[in-house]
């Protein structure tokens, strides 16, 4: 790859301030949903959403609306696309981006079968050439909607050196346009590993991505892998520019709340009040026909780890699935997990 020309210059001017990335939900399949989204952004108002993975295939030929519609209230938001076919990539980006999203992330770290079969996802760790061409691509077919083009990858996959292989990758991805790198901190071995495993099995590696960062101080650069408290966000935070959380946000979503509250110091929600503000986007929802259990499954955390927080999960998974389940299964959630609190204490 070569020197970068000046019109990639310009597009790099346009892009927001790195600030934006300083923490972030991690792009999740069938988790980080519309709904799930909406949840998370009532907990952390800063934090920059994700999409889960959509091909660009789908965006450009499937119902955009069920696919990658969403609410005004997620922004600040960010497509997640998978492919390998630049002029694809490029039209979906472009849908994505007269949608309204703010950034378009191109998946390199996806170890599923399903997606190294269509050459997609952290198999691309050993095509920097063409992942270059992708995001080239993708920024020309978006730079007049000021979109930033970023990419999600892994330090490598199989037998792959997780020195050399980041910074080749790094380097000719930076080449084809692409400033802003979010690194899941571990390699991806595609041989033998269940996308499950690929996700705790290869070992973690924080330094190789603050190296990343040390070496290429102008790239933004985000950490993701592993990360689960507040102390940890505040170190990594120090050595690069973004965090980025996965599991622990859908799991213990309260989590996510506290995360950004020492970030950027946003007031602490109380969790009562999250639901209440959660209650008008349901209902909105249901009247337009969509199931309870649609939306109430991404809450069943919300008040993990304190008492009574196996009745709240109890009654909605117990009775949200029904066909004619509304807020009032929320609301019963709610009292069954005070009065098992109050006789805990009891
Ligand atoms: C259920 C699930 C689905 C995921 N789907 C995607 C995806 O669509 N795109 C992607 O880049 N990563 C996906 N990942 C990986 C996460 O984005 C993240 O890199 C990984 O979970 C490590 O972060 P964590 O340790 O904070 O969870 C998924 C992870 C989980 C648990």
């Amino acid at each position: 790859m070569g020197t970068r020309t000046h019109d990639q210059e310009d597009l790099t001017a346009r892009q927001p301030a790195h600030t934006a990335w300083h923490l972030a939900v991690a792009p999740m399949m069938d988790w980080t949903d519309r709904h799930c989204r909406y949840f998370h952004r009532l907990l952390a108002p800063h934090a920059l959403l994700y999409t889960e993975m959509v091909t660009a295939q789908a965006v450009i030929h499937g119902d955009r609306e069920r696919l990658i519609g969403f609410d005004a209230a997620e922004h600040p938001l960010a497509l997640q696309l998978g492919g390998s076919e630049p002029r694809e990539l490029a039209q979906a980006a472009r849908i994505g981006a007269e949608l309204g999203y703010g950034e378009i992330n191109l998946n390199v770290g996806c170890p599923s079968d399903r997606v190294q079969s269509g050459r997609f996802g952290a198999c691309l760790m050993r095509e920097p050439a063409l992942v270059a061409e992708c995001v080239t691509a993708m920024r020309e077919a978006v730079a007049p909607l000021h979109t930033a083009v970023t990419v999600k990858c892994r330090l490598g996959v199989d037998d792959q050196d997780e020195d050399v292989a980041l910074a080749e990758f790094v380097d000719a991805v930076h080449a084809g346009g692409c400033d802003v790198f979010v690194v899941h901190a571990r390699k991806a071995w595609l041989q033998g590993l269940s996308p499950k495993e690929n996700r705790d099995v290869p070992p973690l590696n924080y330094e190789r991505v603050y190296r990343l960062k040390r070496e290429h101080p102008q790239l933004t650069v985000i950490i993701n892998g592993g990360i689960v408290g507040i102390d940890e966000t505040r170190e990594h935070l120090r050595r690069v520019d973004g965090v980025m959380l996965g599991r622990v946000a859908y799991h213990e979503p309260y989590r996510l709340a506290e995360i950004e509250h020492d970030v950027f110091s946003t007031p602490l929600p109380d969790r009562d009040e999250v639901l209440l503000r959660l209650r008008p986007y349901v209902e909105a929802h249901l009247a337009r026909g969509d199931r309870l259990q649609h939306i109430s499954r991404h809450i069943l955390g919300l008040y993990q780890g304190l008492p009574g927080a196996r009745a709240f999960r109890r009654v909605l998974s117990e009775q949200a699935h029904r066909l004619d389940a509304g807020w009032e299964v929320v609301e019963r959630a709610r009292m069954a997990r005070s009065s098992e609190r109050y006789s805990g204490m009891a």
